[in-house]
């Protein structure tokens, strides 16, 4: 499915740089390929060339910056990019400039700058859920080792900052001010881990700052690249914010009820890793509270001093059903219902075009993902 391109007699007339650049993005696998498969992914998009195009720039970007920049330590940092993934963000920048200009230059660096961001990020993540899978592959913790994972992440930080840095003042401090937003939620998650105590004020802390803060962002910065109002500009980045906490709510629902072909990892992990979401939390203070307690109940820690919970498939199963059962999905796809009817209308407020209703459209697939019996 992925083409290569490029390459051939045109490759080679086009200087030392370029024959090497086109080599890479040819064993890279193109990225073209890559960026077909995100049209397929995101609903809408397909009825925009210029950000189906948009895309693909966006893609040889990427390619080229994690690539190209270094090849010497290109087989890590290319690792994840090449695994594939939706690249939502990007999508949200591209579609929220066109609430103003044209898509430029700029547009582009800023979908690459986020991307960078979010992929920087995975890397880390990795390490610290101690995840040996990410989009369907072995994680880069676990194909070569935490020390490695840990510095491709901050070779794929520092590529952000140097993009990030070329859309001025505003634009670098909100990147910055993001990262660090993502760290706090990252912290407070992992200073919560295994607390049966945890509530709904520390939950919430967590997936605003590690998720919705860049998705917000992301929103935010296409309008300001696009040289939007100072009013579409925050509506745009309100309805990134909610969709992102809709799209955590999501994302820790599938850990509980989907399987491993659905999300290209083991589900159970955030249990295992003692991170109690948002229906974990509602069922342990509900009647079924004590018995999933029980379950959650870590063991004691290893010798190393690292903590895992022991959950099988059965374990699994057991805490799915007492969930389901206290009414602690529903809950959880409700509050989910509640910021996409948030997200709506941020979206209300802003100009009505068919960009808006692909954003619309966005939010809804982004929580039709959850597969749930009817
Ligand atoms: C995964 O994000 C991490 C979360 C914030 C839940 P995505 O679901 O956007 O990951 P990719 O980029 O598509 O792999
Ligand atoms: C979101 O956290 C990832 C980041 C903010 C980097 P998770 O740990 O929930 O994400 P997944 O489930 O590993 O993708
Ligand atoms: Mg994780
Ligand atoms: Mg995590």
């Amino acid at each position: 499915m992925i083409q290569a391109h490029a390459g051939g007699a045109g490759a080679r007339e086009i200087g030392r740089t370029g024959f090497r650049l086109a080599r890479c993005r040819q064993s890279f696998g193109a990225s073209r390929g890559i960026a077909l498969a995100t049209k397929n992914t995101l609903p809408g998009i397909d009825a925009f060339p210029d950000i189906a195009r948009g895309l693909v720039d966006v893609e040889e970007a990427l390619t080229d910056t994690v690539l190209v920049a270094d090849p010497s330590i290109s087989e890590t940092t290319s690792y994840l990019l090449k695994a594939g993934g939706k690249r939502v963000r990007p999508a949200l920048v591209l579609l929220g400039s066109k609430f103003g200009d044209s898509i430029g230059e700029s547009a582009i660096d800023a979908a690459v700058a986020v991307e960078l961001i979010h992929l920087g990020s995975l890397y880390h993540d990795d390490v610290i859920d101690e995840s040996d899978t990410r989009r369907g592959l072995p994680s880069v913790n676990a194909n070569w080792n935490n020390t490695i994972a840990i510095l491709a992440g901050d070779f794929l930080l520092s590529k952000a900052s140097e993009i990030g840095a070329r859309l001025g003042r505003e634009a670098s401090e909100l990147l910055a001010r993001t990262l660090g937003d993502l760290v706090k939620g990252e912290l407070r998650e992992l200073t919560n881990a295994y607390n049966l105590e945890s509530g709904l004020d520390d939950y919430w802390h967590v997936i605003e700052n590690k998720t919705a803060a860049l998705i917000s962002a992301s929103a935010r910065l296409g309008g300001m690249v696009g040289g939007t109002s100072q009013q579409v500009t925050n509506d745009l980045a309100e309805y990134g914010f909610r969709i992102g906490i809709v799209f955590q709510i999501a994302d820790d629902l599938l850990d509980l009820v989907s399987t491993e072909e659905e999300i290209g990892k083991p589900p159970g992990i955030d249990l295992v890793e003692g991170t109690y979401t948002l229906p974990v939390i509602h069922g342990l203070n509900g009647p079924n509270g004590d018995q999933l307690g029980k379950l959650l109940t870590p063991f004691t820690p290893a010798a190393d001093g690292s903590r895992r919970n022991e959950i099988g498939d059965a374990e699994l199963t057991e805490i799915r059903d007492l969930l389901r059962e206290s009414g602690s999905i529903t809950y959880a796809m409700d509050q989910a219902r509640e910021h996409l009817a948030a997200a709506d209308q941020a979206l209300a407020r802003l100009p009505a075009n068919p960009v808006r209703d692909a954003l619309e459209a966005m939010g809804e697939f982004i929580l039709a993902r959850v597969p749930l019996p009817s």
